[in-house]
């Protein structure tokens, strides 16, 4: 087990974020002001830690890597990061914290889009990626208990080598960790016929801010015994308690997939294409949109040579499974000929699993490759499904009036829009004026469309200040006042979702 500490093995604040410092080694954020319930770290907290943890805790204080996740450039830097490996460890841990109101941000693999696991207050970053094994697979019960650091696609591999499927897939699924995925609730491709993570959750093992480790329910299929706890805990972004171990829903693998490519001429023809697939009573494995931008820089990231002709703006990515080749085809067809009027080109099918996992990597690479191009702001909006090309029209027009480009690409059979707004060479004043404002108007719309802010990536730190254009004050005062019963401290991921006292 690796730890740092200075020469005498005691643990140290690390200089980094000192405010005595006069010359940072990092650019990072101011911090937001430490709210007044919480206390700051001491150097007398740092060895209550060390003593009572020290022996089994990384205590670093090579805190940069800790102080980001994917969300735009941003940086703050915690105090501490603490590393347990075992839910004993967690549980004493928070109880330290919560006995000295310290601020404690739990994080997963740090792959978020919402800034969930951004330390913005300093205090403990809570790194849980040790807490990697998988404890069991049951495969009578079609379960498997794995801990919160386990990568996503880790626990796909190995139920599948057990004839299981573990469906929820986000484009990071290969460096993501099962924890994060239960604090947003993600999704990925395969939600629009197999559900999100939250539809997979049986059972989780937290540990509490008082310290105690309980059990949300029961690692059964059927539920209606109080409260969904469970459920509760799912999408609550480390503000209620730290999910230690998890049981998951397990299906059988579907055996047969096709995958085709659908070009369109219009943003708006690709929209309105996705309701009408369901209507031919087809529901696709995966039904991903793409415009134009999102194909042509993903192409260039990847350096492939894929030549788009001028007509086509938009793509859909559509998959179908299930256990009989026959009948996958047959419904292709009938797709076919339901869209010949508003596609133009060549469909693309896949004709083997290598083509099949080229044109997935296409989709799955979109977020890196716009990031690669430019600083940006993932808008992670979700209509109700019929009113995609009214959403995909109003981005653009915002788009217009506010001066911003976006990329548009995600999750189309959900209704779920990823809109990623590129900064490019823009100062920092518009970035975080004028386009806020934008994206406000965006949100608006959004409800009125019926939808809302979030469909997977969480309201975290970034989407908070949006979050009344979405939700009554009634709704996020009846959130206060969970969080005040699981935390009543509020040292848990302060200042996410929302100002906890605000
Ligand atoms: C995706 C992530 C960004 O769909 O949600 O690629
Ligand atoms: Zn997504």
């Amino acid at each position: 087990m690796s730890t740092h500490s200075n020469q005498t093995g005691e643990p140290r604040l690390a200089s980094v974020y000192r405010e005595s410092d006069s010359a940072p080694k990092v650019r990072a954020s101011p911090r937001v002001a430490l709210p007044e319930h919480l206390n700051p770290v001491t150097g007398k907290f740092l060895r209550l830690l060390w003593d009572e943890l020290g022996s089994e805790l990384g205590v670093g204080d090579d805190l940069e890597p800790y102080g980001r996740d994917e969300t735009e450039d941003l940086l703050y830097l915690p105090d501490v990061v603490v590393r347990p490996q075992r839910a004993d460890q967690v549980a004493h841990l928070l109880r330290l914290c919560h006995e000295h109101r310290i601020a404690v941000t739990p994080r997963g693999a740090g792959t978020g889009l919402s800034g969930g696991a951004l330390p913005v207050t300093g205090g403990v970053l809570l790194d849980m990626s040790r807490m990697n094994r998988i404890l069991k697979i049951d495969t009578q019960n079609m379960q498997v208990t794995v801990e919160p650091g386990c990568i996503t696609e880790v626990i796909q591999q190995e139920v599948a080598a057990h004839g299981l499927y573990y469906p929820p897939d986000p484009s990071s699924r290969g460096s993501c960790s099962i924890g994060g995925n239960l604090a947003h609730g993600a999704g990925g491709p395969h939600a629009v016929k197999y559900g999100t993570t939250r539809d997979y959750v049986l059972n989780l093992q937290v540990a509490l801010a008082s310290g105690e480790l309980i059990w949300t329910g029961a690692s059964v299929l059927k539920y209606a015994t109080g409260y969904n706890l469970t459920q509760l805990m799912v999408g609550s972004e480390g503000t209620l308690g730290v999910v230690t171990q998890a049981v998951l829903r397990l299906i059988p693998q579907p055996t047969q997939t096709l995958l085709m490519l659908l070009p369109f001429p219009t943003l708006e023809a690709a929209c309105l294409a996705v309701a009408e697939i369901f209507h031919l009573g087809i529901t696709p494995s995966a039904l991903e949109f793409m415009e134009r931008d999102a194909m042509e820089l993903v192409s260039a990231y990847l350096k492939r040579d894929i030549h788009i002709p001028d007509e086509v703006q938009a793509h859909l990515l559509v998959e179908l499974d299930g256990p009989q080749v026959d009948v996958l085809q047959n419904d292709a067809a009938t797709l076919f000929d339901a869209l010949q009027h508003r596609t133009v080109g060549e469909i693309l099918l896949a004709q083997t699993a290598t083509e099949q996992q080229q044109l997935w990597q296409l989709r799955r690479q979109v977020a890196h490759a716009v990031r690669a191009a430019s600083v940006y702001k993932e808008e992670d909006t979700v209509v109700p499904r019929a009113a995609l090309p009214q959403l995909i029209s109003r981005v653009k027009e915002l788009g217009n009036s506010y001066g911003f480009k976006s990329v548009c690409y995600g999750h189309a059979g959900d209704g779920n829009v990823h809109v990623n707004i590129l900064k490019g060479d823009m100062g920092e004043e518009q970035w975080n004026g004028v386009i806020q404002q934008g994206i406000r108007e965006l949100f608006r719309e959004v409800a009125a469309l019926g939808g809302t802010l979030s469909g997977e990536h969480g309201v975290g730190w970034v989407q908070q200040t949006y979050l009344p254009e979405v939700m009554g004050e009634t709704q996020r005062q009846l959130m206060r006042g969970i969080k005040e019963v699981f935390d009543p401290r509020g040292i848990l991921n302060p200042c996410k979702i929302f100002t906890v006292n605000a």
